[in-house]
């Protein structure tokens, strides 16, 4: 079989990860591996293509990135996109795996329904895509965050500051709350449990009396501030930190961890995972499932269809949420 392998979408750690394991299966079964350079960029016009052979596949597992190159490519283009992906895997290849979040599942889910020989694996630090309860890219995250906190703390504490920390996540608040519960934020503010301006006031000043002289709030990317009458403009954490000053007079400093938390090596824990669904990723393919992804579902690997990972989004529980609210 030839088979292709793209990755699209941001990029994450344990990428190169999993087109490791989806080479090494395919070629112990004598397939060609073809990488597509730039995600569907690379399908959009002339084909960008590279053999991926075990020396390219060699050395691979701890760097991150992918080696493939990601983009946001829009194909819903007046030139036909999607028709022009369809065509083009249909020449290329016998089977193509589609590593990649959200949008790139969507665009992977039309694809299968067009009747593409297509495969995923879902990626995406956010862990935002239904059904599958882990997403590459998710731990590696988590860990800067709480690495983060963990520096945060100790400069807080002899400073006697508020630290206002804004993570990553998109419109949900795993990566926030995960990463607060990990590194021991003392207040969390996620899009899925809204909280007045004035909550967040009264718990700096509730630490403060119980003798804390600091306090590490976590804030995610998607929380909307207009309702707090605060500029949406500045983001959420720097909205947030102006705030707390203006309201407490106490010294508040704001860290915006941004790409941070998309870059550099994965995690063991994404490695790990990375190769077991880069690896499903061939079984999948080699069984002609065609359309569904390697995902896991009570524990366990299994295939999930692509339009189950896209059909709704899985917001943070009331449950983690009262988890880290433990710790306020
Ligand atoms: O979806 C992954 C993600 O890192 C989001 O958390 C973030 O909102 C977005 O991508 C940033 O995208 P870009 O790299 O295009 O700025």
């Amino acid at each position: 079989m030839r088979i292709g392998v793209l990755t699209a979408g941001g990029d994450a750690p344990g990428l190169n990860a999993a087109i490791r394991a989806l080479g090494r299966r395919a070629l112990a079964a004598s397939d060609e591996l073809i990488g597509v350079r730039n995600g569907f960029a690379g399908l959009d016009g002339d084909a960008d293509l590279e053999p991926l052979s075990r020396t390219e596949l060699s050395g691979i597992l701890p760097v991150g990135g992918t080696i493939l190159g990601t983009g946001r490519h829009n194909l819903d283009h007046p030139h036909g996109g999607r028709e022009r992906v369809a065509t083009a895997i249909n020449e290329q290849f016998d089977a193509l795996v589609i590593v990649g979040g959200d949008g790139s599942m969507t665009v992977a889910a039309d694809l299968a329904s067009r009747g593409c020989p297509v495969v995923g694996v879902p990626k995406t630090l956010d862990n935002d895509l239904a059904v599958t309860e882990y997403c590459i890219g998710f731990d590696s995250a988590v860990s800067v965050v709480a690495d983060a906190l963990d520096r945060l703390h100790t400069t807080a504490a002899s400073h006697h500051r508020v630290m206002v920390l804004e993570t990553m996540g998109r419109r949900t608040g795993w990566v926030a709350a995960t990463g607060g519960l990990a590194g021991g934020a003392d207040y969390l503010v996620i899009p899925e449990f809204p909280v007045t301006l004035d909550a967040v006031m009264d718990h700096i000043e509730r630490r403060k009396s119980r003798g804390s002289s600091f306090s590490l709030v976590v804030i995610a990317e998607g929380v909307d501030v207009t309702p707090w009458g605060l500029d949406a403009l500045a983001g959420p954490g720097h909205a947030l930190a102006a705030a707390v000053h203006d309201h407490t007079g106490y010294e508040v400093r704001a860290t915006v961890l941004g790409h941070l938390q998309r870059g550099g090596s994965p995690t063991a824990f994404d490695r790990v995972w990375a190769t077991r669904v880069g690896a499903a990723a061939y079984d999948l393919v080699a069984q002609g499932c065609f359309g569904f992804a390697s995902g896991v579902r009570d524990g366990r690997l299994t295939p999930i269809a692509m339009s189950d990972l896209i059909a709704t989004t899985p917001f943070v529980p009331r449950e983690l949420y009262e988890l880290c609210a433990t710790f306020f």
